[in-house]
């Protein structure tokens, strides 16, 4: 028998949201309200136990696949039917905030649980899922675990990736799986039958507009490089600048020129080196090597591979003295999310009476890739000052409940 949504709204604990944020907000705090959580650390690893151990406490069944995505499940009268699934991921910036990517994993949680409440049953099965390695900071690329899991990227080229401190993948993530033990094991790619993801903004548009929901509409599409300069290293009192083969000198020619190439005067075009390493690194030694990373936006497909594109010779132009080596670490094409999943969202907002507005996503989200397999869609709530990536995010606790009120009616629609 159906209900109506506003009994699952009502379900939802702002409460009890609010403080699983803030005990997350533990596992990895630094100062200011900051978290570093990266994919796999211990900080990870007691994110991870801490989910598990919420769902042991509801009674629900936990799972994780062979990259490490976890999967919690809510029953449903047919457990055989493919299940609705939602979540987002519970890693981090290196110096990021308390509320990207585990808001949409504690929201997914809290639905769960509001659905209990409100003695709600569902047709299929309703999963949780937190994702793997989104934000990409120690492990390139973000968005890892749901890339393996849709069979965008190959378990086995992440294994053999190694972070700065020359750790290597396999035996993090052999580590995060062993501190779950006794869940079960899952394929990769399981029939799905929707999914929707929760997030804060990470934008300004909704606080600007007081609206509470965002219904996504897609995102726009990445490409990260990461750009090897080699020159000489030498004395920096002696060496003539003539014969010099500055690797730095070499490197700040090339983000200059490609900061040429991706001007744009209406500022759709998005270009961030935010990666710099430098050695020899000292004041005297001229740099023998310099590696930095692009990470390059655009909602249009045909610009961001244009602008991409052209990276490796407006580079070499720059600096031709030096040697260069550029590897090209994620391809995201820009994606539509599904419309009648977008219209689900909108109209659950309204019918909860929360103000909506259409948008789409200049972050990207693990639910780029699971579009691919399934119809897909986001909710949006807003932060302030729209700030993300940053010990200064924000998001307050009404905003967060009245997302997840959102995605509690919404997935109980999409699974009835
Ligand atoms: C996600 O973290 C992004 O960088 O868009
Ligand atoms: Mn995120
Ligand atoms: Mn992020």
């Amino acid at each position: 028998m159906s209900i109506p949504i506003q009994q699952i709204a009502a379900a939802v604990d702002a409460d009890r949201l609010w403080t699983r944020h803030m005990t997350m907000a533990k596992f990895g705090a630094l100062p200011g309200d900051g978290v570093c959580r990266q994919a796999f650390t211990a900080e990870d690893i007691s994110a991870r136990r801490q989910l598990l151990a919420w769902a042991k406490q509801h009674g629900y069944a936990a799972a994780a696949d062979a990259i490490g995505n976890l999967f919690v499940r809510r029953p449903g009268v047919d457990p055989a039917l493919a299940p609705v699934l939602t979540g987002s991921h519970m890693d981090s910036q290196p110096r990021g905030g308390r509320f990207d990517g585990i808001y949409g994993v504690l929201a997914g949680l809290e639905a769960l649980n509001a659905l209990d409440t409100a003695a709600a049953e569902t047709q299929r099965s309703i999963e949780l899922v937190a994702w793997t390695n989104e934000e990409g900071g120690r492990y390139e690329p973000g968005s890892m675990g749901s890339m393996v899991f849709s069979g965008a990227l190959e378990l086995s080229e992440c294994l053999a990736l190694r972070d700065a401190d020359g750790v290597l993948l396999e035996d993090a993530l052999a580590a995060a799986l062993a501190s779950t033990p006794g869940i079960e094991s899952r394929a990769f790619n399981f029939p799905i039958a929707a999914y929707l993801e929760a997030h804060i903004e990470q934008g300004p548009r909704l606080e600007a507009e007081n609206l509470s929901i965002g219904a996504v509409t897609g995102i726009q599409g990445t490409r990260w490089f990461t750009i090897t300069v080699r020159g000489d290293t030498g004395h920096a009192g002696t060496v003539p600048l003539a014969v010099r083969r500055d690797a730095l000198q070499g490197a700040v020619a090339m983000v200059q020129a490609l900061n040429e190439l991706t001007t744009d005067v209406d500022d759709i075009v998005k270009f961030t080196v935010g990666r710099f390493d430098v050695e020899p690194n000292a004041p005297n030694s001229i740099a023998d090597r310099v590696v930095f990373t692009v990470d390059l936006r655009h909602p249009d497909a045909s610009i961001l591979m244009r602008l991409g594109d052209a990276i490796p010779e407006r580079c070499r132009e720059a600096a031709p003295r030096c040697d260069l080596e550029i590897i090209e670490t994620a391809t995201n094409l820009p994606c539509e999310f599904d419309p009648a999943v977008v219209a689900a969202v909108e109209d659950v907002a309204r019918e909860l009476g929360l103000g909506c507005m259409r948008m789409p996503s200049g972050a990207f989200h693990d639910a780029q890739h699971i579009n691919a397999l399934c119809p897909t869609g986001m909710i949006f709530v807003p932060c302030r000052n729209g700030v993300s990536h940053s010990p200064a995010e924000y998001a307050d606790p009404k905003s967060l409940a009245a997302g997840t009120k959102v995605l509690a009616a919404a997935l109980y629609r999409l699974a009835s």
